[in-house]
Parts: C-alpha cells; sequence; structure tokens
C-alpha cells in the first residue's frame, strides 16, 4: 500500500464554542497506481484529510505512512505528494512553462532536465507547444490543465486533487473527468480525488470512500457502493432511490417489510441479518422498477406497486417516471417503454402498476434519524 492512514482524529475549536470532530477515526489505505475518490457533502472532512496526507495540517492522533515511511515528522515539501487545488493559482505574470518548471528550479533539477519534464508534462495534459503562453490566453480549462501539469512534473508517487473540475462548465468537467483517468493510467502513479459530486465519483475511480461527518461510512468499488450501499446516507447519496421502512416479517431467506400504511415490498435476505418483527429499510433504485404487463398479478420471483402518475419525461433511451402511491410515498422509476405506453396512454394522474423483482431489493438495517 502506498499510503495507510490509521485512526486519523483531527478537532477543530468552533468559534462559536466547542469542537468539531473534522476528522473522527479515519482509517484507510491507498495502493499503488490506485485512483481513490472522497466523496462527501460539504464540511464531512475531505480537505482536513488531504491537508494531513500533504502535511500542511497536523493529526491529533492516528499516523499516515506514505510509501512504508511514516509522516508524523516529515514537513510538507518533503513529503512525496503534490496537490492540486480547486483554485489552482498559476502565476498570472509567468509563462505556462515557467509556471510550471518553477517548482524544480527549487529543488535544483538542471536546465535541459526542467525543459524536457515541462515539455512532457505539457504534452501528457494535452497542451503541447503552449510553453510560451500567458495563463491569461488560455481557457478554464486549460489553465486547469496547466495547474495538473505543474503538480505531476517533479513526478510525485501521490497526487491530491481537492475538488479540482468545480469551476470547470458542465461540458467541459465531464471531459476532463476521462481525461484525467487517462492521464493516471499512463502516469501510473496514485491519485486522491476529492469531490462532492457523485457522478463525478462514480465516472473517474478505482475505489469511492463515501464520507460523512468526519467518518468514512462506506469504501468500496463503484459498483459495490451503488450495488450495495451499507446506509441509507450512501444510498441516497449516490444514485437516485426509492426507500421504504417497515416492519420485518420472514419466512427462510424470504422477507416482507410492510411500511406504517401497509404498503408490502418482497426482498431476501440471504445474509440472515434481519430478524421477524425488526425494522428494516427496503432500497429500490429507479431502474429496478417497470411497468407491469396488464394480466400481471405478481407472485413468484417479482412483485408489484400501484401509483398514480405524477410526471412522465421522455429522456432519449428512457422515461423518468415520478408516481405516488395511494398513502402518499413518492416513487421514481426509470423506465425502457419501447411500445410508448408512457407517452401515449398513460397520463398525469392515471393508475400506473409497477413490477419489480424481489432479488432487485437491498435491505438495509433501520435507522434511527441522524
Ligand atoms: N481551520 C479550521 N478551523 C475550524 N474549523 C475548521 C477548520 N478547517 C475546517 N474546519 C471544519 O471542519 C469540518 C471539515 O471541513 P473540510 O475538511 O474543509 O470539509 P470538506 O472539504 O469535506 O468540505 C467543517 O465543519 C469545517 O467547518
Ligand atoms: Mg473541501
Amino acid at each position: 500500500m502506498l499510503v495507510v492512514i490509521s485512526e486519523a482524529v483531527k478537532r477543530f475549536a468552533a468559534p462559536e464554542g466547542g469542537f468539531i470532530n473534522a476528522l473522527d477515526s479515519v482509517s484507510l489505505d491507498v495502493g499503488d497506481s490506485e485512483f481513490v475518490t472522497l466523496l462527501g457533502p460539504s464540511g464531512c472532512g475531505k480537505t482536513t484529510l488531504l491537508r494531513a496526507i500533504s502535511g500542511f495540517e497536523d493529526l491529533d492522533s492516528g499516523s499516515i505512512t506514505i510509501d512504508g515511511q511514516a509522516m508524523e515528522h516529515v514537513p510538507p515539501h518533503k513529503r512525496p505528494v503534490n496537490t492540486v487545488f480547486q483554485n489552482y493559482a498559476l502565476f498570472p505574470h509567468l509563462s505556462v512553462g515557467d509556471n510550471i518548471t518553477y517548482g524544480l528550479e527549487v529543488t535544483g533539477c538542471p536546465k535541459p532536465e526542467r525543459k524536457k519534464r515541462m515539455a512532457d508534462a505539457l504534452e501528457l495534459v494535452g497542451l503541447g507547444g503552449f510553453e510560451r503562453r500567458k495563463p491569461r490566453q488560455l481557457s478554464g480549462g486549460q489553465q486547469q490543465r496547466v495547474a495538473l501539469a505543474r503538480a505531476i512534473v517533479n513526478r510525485p508517487k501521490l497526487l491530491l486533487l481537492d475538488e479540482p473540475l468545480s469551476a470547470l462548465d458542465r461540458k467541459l468537467r465531464q471531459a476532463m473527468q476521462l481525461e484525467l483517468k487517462n492521464i493516471q493510467d499512463e502516469l501510473g502513479i496514485s491519485f486522491v480525488f476529492v469531490t462532492h459530486d457523485q457522478e463525478e465519483a462514480l465516472t473517474m475511480s478505482d475505489r469511492i470512500i463515501v464520507m460523512d461527518h468526519g467518518r468514512v461510512q462506506q469504501m468500496g468499488t463503484p459498483t459495490e457502493i451503488y450495488d450495495a450501499p451499507a446506509s441509507i446516507f450512501v444510498a441516497q447519496f449516490i444514485g437516485e432511490s426509492n426507500l421504504f421502512e417497515g416492519k420485518v416479517s420472514r419466512d427462510g431467506n424470504a422477507v416482507m417489510v410492510e411500511t406504517e400504511h401497509g404498503l408490502r415490498l418482497f426482498a431476501t435476505d440471504s445474509a440472515g441479518a434481519l430478524t421477524n418483527g425488526g425494522r428494516a429499510t427496503v432500497l429500490l433504485r429507479p431502474e429496478d422498477l417497470d411497468l407491469a404487463k396488464d394480466d400481471d398479478t405478481g407472485g413468484g420471483d417479482h412483485a408489484l406497486i400501484d401509483a398514480t402518475l405524477m410526471q412522465t419525461v421522455f429522456v432519449g433511451s428512457d422515461f423518468q417516471v415520478v408516481a405516488e402511491t395511494a398513502d402518499g410515498q413518492e416513487i421514481k422509476a426509470t423506465i425502457r417503454d419501447p411500445s410508448r405506453r408512457l407517452a401515449t396512454h398513460l397520463t398525469h394522474g392515471a393508475p400506473v402498476r409497477f413490477r419489480y423483482r424481489h432479488d432487485a431489493t437491498r435491505l438495509l438495517p433501520a435507522e434511527t434519524a441522524s
């Protein structure tokens, strides 16, 4: 493992009194050449964690090891780490080339070597030949690439990126997401990328670490996190979700969860984690719902949900549907409807019947509201 963080704790005195647990016993690791994303809402501790890795913030307790070396007494400039920030602050009066080699000069790298590395770094970020330009002669996306070139020019083992794309417009951001991933592949170094944007995290990461309130909520590959969220927080933060909280009845692995309004959801609990009479939340992703055929009576491996259609939006390949059950629970469904029933027969206020497979549901432990 390139980075090992063990029970990192960082508390700040809050100006209004008391303490903020910015990092509340965070343990994680980052592998060689791995692209890890820290994902979580604003204020969950992402920047504090990056600053602790880069050495700009001391931990109250816990440890950080990089490349087998304990970092406790290692100052920031001696760590094999570089950071790309959201506001990347290039020197406006220096050329692109000088912005990039600035850091190398300080380390005493000889001039011909500096020039070669600068040209290589610019090539890598798709700006070959731009070294004479001034930052103001570049677009926002190009400036961000220069900041990236500057951060990789001295070949750190680890690159930290703190919401580096959030200032860019949507189209550019999406293009840069794929490019960053390619650059990381090509460099073969580890990236720790910070974002509050779940789509960004899903697109780029080998592994996602979901944080909230200074704690790691879940780690896993993008598909693991999406398919098997460990909590209601993670289920809601990543992707769209329909959640049904209720009382559990089980018969072998077959589980029924009945909401307080009497809506019954069917699932399988092969882990055997739920007890009869206990409480649980059923997660159904919008794409797990389908329109039932008129003669479908449910049963077997699938079940039905009756609702009233509220809104239908055609998004090209699919319809995004919002409906409401009789007791007022909102249902979001993404439906592939080649026969265009949703466009032609089913209008606002019409009854609609969804079907889902029992094994498409996910069971989450009941939570008291946090
Ligand atoms: N220097 C500081 N002094 C006091 N509180 C801070 C300081 N830095 C961060 N915090 C608080 O610590 C928490 C985590 O902040 P931060 O790591 O910046 O979150 P994120 O990057 O996920 O938005 C927040 O509640 C923030 O207000
Ligand atoms: Mg931050």
